[in-house]
């Protein structure tokens, strides 16, 4: 140990920190643009692209044009896209979420027939399509129903799969959302589309921005009655063992930054099922409103979040900086063969 015999006994950790090549040797977590899904807002009520206020860089898409960032992710190798649909009709129980014409469906069919080479994930959700701005049908008293959204969210993940989504995304925090949803697709031939669930999804001001560029702000209320206590932790366990028996096959936890230990805990209740997080728009919008004002490096932040998602035990996230961060993995794997392709 060359400890001074006038010191206590010390270790000398600095030793594999010395250079860049041993720092590289013992490296635990590396972050890869394979890894990373980028979430994307189709539109149909847009005639362009608008950037979106509150997200900058983040554009919501007409349907005609998103082949466009589709093409960027593909070129960066991003693991995938995730479409957020925005319709231009809007009713009490989110018919449009579910129709063969709707705008993530057609999304998903002009994304299949452009090639892209990534996977193909959708939303499902009833927030964005209702009128009230809620995830499920809802009472005369404003309610969410339980088990009548079921049903709609199983209508919706069966369109986004007929229409060639790889994987659906329940985002709703239904109880029984996975069960009903891997039903229809197992009865309707779609056994092979996967089901990701956003498991552990926490009630929370991070989501702000996104319910601006999204237009799925509840009209009325919260979303406390389904949305898990950002008090509680040991209930999130309880949320993946039901979603893992009824039949995900990839887990979520969300938001990402606020709730890393919840990532750490999935990780170590369900070591073998893939494992996703979402670094959300709120924590998006903090690291850019930040950088904006030269407050934060933009990109050490961004690398180092990310990162921190793969330590806590995430396998991929969800993330509005994949693009960047796919385009700054890339130039530092450039300087460091030597500017080898
Ligand atoms: C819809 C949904 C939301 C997000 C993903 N799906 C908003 C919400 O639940 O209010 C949030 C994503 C983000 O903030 O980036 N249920
Ligand atoms: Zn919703």
């Amino acid at each position: 140990m060359n400890t001074p015999s006038s010191l206590p006994a010390f270790a000398r950790l600095r030793r594999l920190r010395r250079t860049d090549a041993l720092r590289r040797l013992v490296r635990q977590n590396a972050l890869s643009a394979d890894r990373m899904i980028l979430p994307i807002f189709v539109s149909e009520v847009d005639a362009a692209r608008v950037e979106i206020p509150s997200m900058p860089g983040v554009y919501r898409w007409p349907v005609e044009e998103v082949g466009e960032v589709v093409a960027e992710a593909d070129k960066a190798g991003l693991g995938g896209v995730l479409l957020f649909g925005i319709p231009a009709l809007k009713d009490t129980r989110g018919s449009e979420a579910s129709a063969t014409g709707g705008v993530v469906q057609r999304a998903i069919r002009g994304i299949r027939d452009s090639g892209y080479e990534g996977v193909v994930v959708s939303d499902v959700c009833l927030c964005e399509y209702t009128d009230h701005g809620h995830c499920g049908i809802i009472d005369d008293e404003g309610t969410v129903l339980n088990d009548v959204t079921l049903k709609r969210l199983a209508e919706t993940a069966l369109s986004h799969a007929r229409a060639g989504a790889d994987i659906v995304a329940p985002s709703a925090m239904m109880d029984g959302q996975v069960a009903a949803i891997r039903r229809a697709l197992d009865e309707n031939d779609l056994g092979q589309t996967a089901v990701l669930s956003y498991s552990a999804k926490y009630a929370s001001g991070y989501y702000g921005p996104f319910r601006d560029a999204a237009d799925g702000a509840p009209q009325f209320g919260d979303r406390r009655s389904h949305q898990m206590d950002p008090a509680n932790a040991y209930e999130a366990e309880r949320e993946l063992d039901a979603d893992v028996r009824e039949g995900a096959d990839l887990l979520m936890v969300k938001p990402g930054l606020a709730y890393l230990d919840i990532v750490r805990r999935a990780r170590v209740a369900h070591p073998n099922v893939p494992l996703a997080a979402y670094n959300v728009s709120g924590e998006y919008s903090m690291v850019k409103a930040a950088a904006e004002r030269g407050w934060l490096d933009e990109r050490a932040v961004v690398l180092e979040t990310l990162l921190s998602f793969l330590r806590a035990g995430a396998d991929l996230v969800i993330t509005y900086h994949a693009l960047d961060a796919a385009r700054w993995l890339a130039e530092a794997a450039g300087s460091a063969s030597g500017g080898h392709p």
